[in-house]
């Protein structure tokens, strides 16, 4: 074993870069052996100095993150500050300064992915960000090398836990989501503005992380189609119990079945209760991938945390070392199949929608006659007469696989109906 160590610079020290220092210094011994050579903390870049960090020696701690990624001397930079700046300049400046990166930074690598890629090859350098997408979970690496033989078609998963504790505490109690919101806030699962998670945000980057590996194609943030999951109410949830269903926020990226082109999307979904993804519960992230050879796998875990994302940190962190020792540099960006994403509207999938209608005769066919001239199927229809003598009812109608631009044209056709009152919910149905 090489006595001499490889020196690790870490680019900030909240709630994962902690652990991550925290196991380097734990596990070091295994950590050697595993490399072929120690790894040493060389730097730590915070905003705070002053603040008491157990188990880091204070001599190492700097607010100047430039000067430590451009020491020279620093073998691998671990970036865990988030965000679009400076961390990008700080990956860029460590590549050309004679560093291989691992970070967890699903934001910019969803944005600027190919120009970080580009800038690491240019400089012979690795960059590896398993923690970027689904915290502890395997799944960037699996897609990008155990499944490198294989044709991926579909990948589709729960890559928010935030969310998924929200509309879990939806269907299991009954709740409403700012209720079960509140909930996950006082939990800490949810941030005092948990915009980027409920207004999927968080989970469209990861979205076109996956579908750029999976698809070797190169997919940007602004490619995923985006809704949040604010909209969903108890009534929903009903309507998906009725289906045997339930309700998740998907990230669902797809191969056109001519193979000319991808998609990528995020947004609120019904799924069947036999479906593996609906019985992930509380805060969990699985991803489900669909690909020619091997069929249907999943991937499952805890997808954020400090401990569970610095687990993929440092593995990264190993593969590099392992990398920089025998002088090789792992796999870069594929996007050789250079496939375009096509917008939503050629997006084709199933749709439950309700309505809310006048009570009398001639609206069911009204309301028919609209869905099939606009090429749209209905597989089932279920109306209830209300109670409280206002003339309305409640008009569920499933349909069988449409584009979502003929579901679209649908449902503003509708909207002008005298004899529709309003259009309750519109959802699409996913994994039959
Ligand atoms: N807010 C994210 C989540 C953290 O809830 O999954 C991991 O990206």
């Amino acid at each position: 074993m090489r006595t001499r160590p490889l020196k690790v610079a870490l680019l900030g020290c909240g709630v994962v870069g902690s652990e991550v220092a925290r196991i380097m210094t734990t596990h070091a011994d295994d950590l050697a052996q595993r490399i072929g050579a120690p790894v040493e903390l060389a730097g730590v870049a915070v905003r705070r100095p002053s603040k008491v960090r157990d188990g880091i020696d204070p001599a190492l701690v700097t607010t100047d993150a430039t000067a430590l990624v451009k020491r020279g001397d620093i073998d691998v930079v671990v970036e865990v500050i988030g965000g679009i700046e400076p961390a990008r300049t700080l990956i860029t400046t460590a590549f050309a300064h004679g560093a291989s990166v691992v970070s967890a930074n699903k934001a910019l690598l969803a944005q600027d992915g190919a120009a970080l890629h580009a800038a690491a090859d240019e400089h012979g350098k690795d960059l590896y960000y398993e923690a970027a997408v689904a915290g502890a979970i395997p799944l960037i690496r699996p897609l990008r090398e155990s499944l490198a033989g294989d044709k991926i078609n579909r990948v589709m998963g729960i890559v928010n836990g935030t969310t998924n504790f929200i509309l879990d505490k939806m269907d299991s109690t009954g709740a409403g989501y700012q209720e079960a919101l509140d909930e996950a806030t006082a939990l800490g699962y949810a941030e005092a503005d948990p915009t980027a998670d409920v207004e999927a945000f968080d989970a469209a980057a990861k979205a076109a992380i996956l579908a750029g590996i999976a698809f070797h194609t190169r997919v940007r943030l602004d490619d995923v189609y985006r809704e949040g999951m604010t909209e969903v109410t108890a009534a929903d949830f009903a309507s998906a119990k009725n289906m045997g269903c339930t309700i998740k926020l998907l990230a669902i990226c797809e191969r056109a079945a001519d193979g000319g082109s991808v998609t990528a999307r995020v947004h609120p979904a019904m799924i069947p209760l036999t479906h593996p993804l609906a019985s992930v519960r509380g805060a969990y992230n699985a991803v489900f991938v669909e690909s020619d050879a091997a069929g249907q796998l999943m991937f499952y875990g805890p997808g954020a945390g400090g401990a569970p994302t610095a687990s993929a940190v440092l593995g990264d962190l190993v593969a590099v070392c392992r990398n920089r020792l025998s002088g090789a540099t792992g796999p870069g960006e594929s996007a050789y199949a250079a496939l375009p994403v096509s917008p939503m509207g050629d997006v084709v999938t199933r749709y439950h929608i309700s309505l809310d209608v006048a009570d009398k005769p001639g609206v069911l066919a009204q309301v028919a006659t609209v869905f099939a001239e606009h090429g749209v199927s209905i597989d089932t229809v279920r109306q209830h007469g209300r109670q409280d003598g206002d003339g309305e009812a409640s008009l569920v109608v499933v349909t069988h696989r449409a584009s979502d631009a003929s579901l679209s044209g649908t449902v503003e056709a509708l909207r002008k109906l005298d004899t529709v009152r309003g259009v309750a919910s519109i959802m699409r149905v996913e994994g039959e």
